[in-house]
């Protein structure tokens, strides 16, 4: 069994983040949310991954590699504009070889991985299994109706969902999915969906059955969702001390900080995490907060929050619910008269007092 990573994407939801960063490589608890489906896809056994990538295939790359962090062989196939899942299927047929595969979005996570789910596929001969879960917002997915154990219809982001049941960025296929793919058309967004190849499944009766995952899962896609998803794997969390924290500082509960930071007369409530190169002086550091490589937080206040590598955060308080890019400088400045002063990428979003 093979496993093919959807990595293209343009990730317009989370501008200005992914004007220069690929969505799939933003950190949650300090981990690119894409190597969280390399591991869950290693841990069910499976070590011929393809890589599905678009404009941002330089910095994937460059984060991924060949797959030897992992034990695992990676091939790149390259999407030449983000044209849908099932056209991203229609591009990999040379790597899949007809062999089944899962078929796993880069910027889902769900936290029970997929070894048992992997396993029970394995085991029966139907041509397509898709993972279900209950939503609040079924507009926003692909959802599903049922019939008995059958999935009689699927509806890519319906207008008037007839189930609360969201399809969930995985799936596993054997190679009919090659007829379907080859046989859609493209939808109202101009994609060929995976959904539509699905229900061609169906239509067809070819065996599709499904699978309702109960643990938590997430679609990354907004700024609330990735707080969301860091904050569910903080919960993970073990206390570790690596780097430096100096006598007058205050460690409360389960905080990870890694080699070569330092914390000075600082109170970081876990769980938080600090990675290697970070300084974090006169500051305090609230429950649910990811600090990436190299950044500085001094005489700074920070809480439920994701911040990424090089960034500069001085005499600021305080930040909440923030999501903050690379090399980003917050700085209160001495400069009269007394004002906001930005330098803002495009689809910037601040929230002032
Ligand atoms: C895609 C699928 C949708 C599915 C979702 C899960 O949506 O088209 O059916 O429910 O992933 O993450 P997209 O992220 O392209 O909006």
């Amino acid at each position: 069994m093979k496993a093919l990573i959807l990595s293209g994407g343009k990730g317009t939801r989370l501008r200005p983040i992914t004007h220069t960063e690929a969505k799939q490589l933003i950190p949650v608890a300090n981990k690119p949310i894409l190597f969280y489906g390399i591991e869950a896809i290693k841990e069910a056994g499976i070590t011929e991954v393809g890589i599905v990538v678009g404009d941002t295939h330089q910095e994937i790359k460059k984060a991924v590699g060949k797959g030897e962090k992992w034990g695992i062989n990676i091939t790149y196939i390259h999407q030449e504009a983000p044209l849908g899942l099932a056209h991203a299927v229609k591009i990999s047929e040379d790597f899949l070889k007809k062999e089944p595969f899962v078929m796993y979005l880069g910027d889902n996570i769900i936290k029970q991985g997929i070894k048992s789910l992997i396993k029970e596929f394995r085991e029966n001969t139907s041509d397509s299994r898709i993972l279900l879960a209950h939503v609040n917002n079924p507009r926003q997915f692909g959802v599903a109706e049922l019939e008995g154990d059958k999935v009689s219809k699927l509806v890519e982001k319906p207008q008037n969902p007839k189930s609360d049941l969201a399809l969930v960025g995985v799936y596993m296929f054997r190679r009919h999915i090659f007829e379907a793919v080859n046989n859609i058309k493209p939808s109202w967004r101009n994609e060929l969906e995976i959904t539509d190849a699905i229900q061609y499944l169906i239509d067809k009766d070819y065996q599709v059955n499904y699978h309702i995952i109960n643990g938590w899962w997430k679609d990354t896609g907004k700024k609330e969702d990735l707080l969301e998803a860091n904050r569910i794997m903080l919960e993970n969390l073990k206390k570790r001390i690596k780097g430096k924290v100096d006598k007058d500082s205050k460690i409360y509960g389960r905080v990870d900080i890694d080699e070569r930071v330092e914390v000075i007369n600082s109170v970081i409530r876990g769980p938080a995490i600090i990675a290697k190169g970070s300084r974090i002086i006169n500051s305090y550091v609230g429950p649910f907060t990811s600090i990436y490589y190299n950044t500085l937080l001094e005489e700074a206040e920070v809480e439920h929050s994701i911040i990424m590598e090089e960034c500069k955060i001085i005499k600021i308080k305080r930040i909440e619910d923030s999501l903050i890019g690379r090399n980003v400088i917050i700085e209160k400045s001495n400069f009269k008269p007394k004002a906001y002063r930005f330098m803002l990428g495009d689809s910037s979003q601040v929230g002032t007092i």
